[in-house]
């Protein structure tokens, strides 16, 4: 099954395969979004039964990436690069820093073509020049940072945040998600900074498992990954207080729950 999804102004149709899963319309899923189809919602059952707390994996992941994007327009961030974009849910990236900075410019990035169809209907409505989509792959960093619509909105002499929220771990060894990280913080003056998050088996290593297993078996790649193996990702950055946490114990607004979940981990670093 297909669909053929339409951008405003004439943009080229795009084609979407339904009837494999997608790590966006999973995610949507999770979040309690509309856009999903069978196949998503038969990966996520499979998901749900090695992790019943995914819903709320997926939620602290959003609240964490909120909290970092205000803290990095807090700190003077005023670009941002948000690879991994997924589906336009509640409080988006450009929505969180141009509600504290009204100049703020956001580009964002993926690879699926639903997410490229969905981001430019929410584009229409408010682009005024400071927000793209760009559609491209992060393994292939250099070819992404060769786009000439991200070099429109984003100016390589300032300080610029890379957002890799909820993307790495989908990325397998092979896929070298070491590279893509140092080919961006190569790219941007210091002063930059990095957000990631990053499933891990260190703190429920049955579950982490089960995840992990859960999405290959549906055809999508996933690889968690230690606090070893993701400090030594994110070693080109130096990380900012309270350093590599669970998610929810990010710079958190209010008292971290109990049971916060702990299959992820969130960091923010600072380019030297
Ligand atoms: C779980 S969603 C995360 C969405 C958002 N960053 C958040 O934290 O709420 C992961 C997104 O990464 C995208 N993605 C996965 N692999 C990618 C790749 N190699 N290049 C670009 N995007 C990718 C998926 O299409 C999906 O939209």
């Amino acid at each position: 099954m297909s669909e053929k999804a339409v951008g405003p102004g004439g943009a080229a149709p795009t084609v979407i395969d339904t009837s494999v899963a997608h790590i966006a319309r999973v995610y949507d899923y999770f979040l309690g979004g509309k856009d999903n189809f069978p196949a998503d919602r038969e990966a996520a059952a499979r998901i749900l039964k090695g992790n019943p707390g995914m819903r709320d994996t997926c939620r602290e992941q959003r609240e964490f990436l909120r909290r970092a994007v205000r803290f990095l327009t807090r700190a003077g961030i005023r670009q941002f690069i948000d690879i991994g974009t997924g589906l336009p849910t509640q409080e988006n990236t450009h929505e969180v820093a141009q509600a504290i900075a009204p100049e703020a410019r956001v580009a964002y990035i993926d690879n699926d073509p639903i997410v490229l169809a969905h981001a430019r209907v929410l584009m229409a409505d408010q682009d005024h020049g400071r927000t793209v989509f760009i559609h491209a792959d992060a393994r292939d960093p250099q070819a992404l940072l060769a786009e000439p619509t991200l070099r429109s909105v984003i100016d390589f002499d300032e300080p610029v945040a890379v957002l890799l929220i909820g993307i790495l771990h989908f990325m397998p060894d092979h896929d070298q998600p070491g590279e893509l990280i140092r080919a961006l913080l190569d790219a941007v003056p210091a002063g930059s900074y990095l957000a990631a998050s990053h499933g891990t088996p260190d703190f429920a290593p049955e579950i982490g498992g089960a995840v992990q297993a859960a999405y290959q078996a549906s055809s999508m790649p996933c690889r968690v990954r230690t606090a070893a193996e993701v400090m030594t990702l994110l070693e080109c950055v130096e990380l900012v207080d309270p350093g590599l946490v669970l998610l929810a114990e990010w710079r958190p607004d209010g008292p971290v729950p109990a049971d916060r979940q702990r299959i992820t981990y969130a960091a923010v670093g600072r380019k030297r």
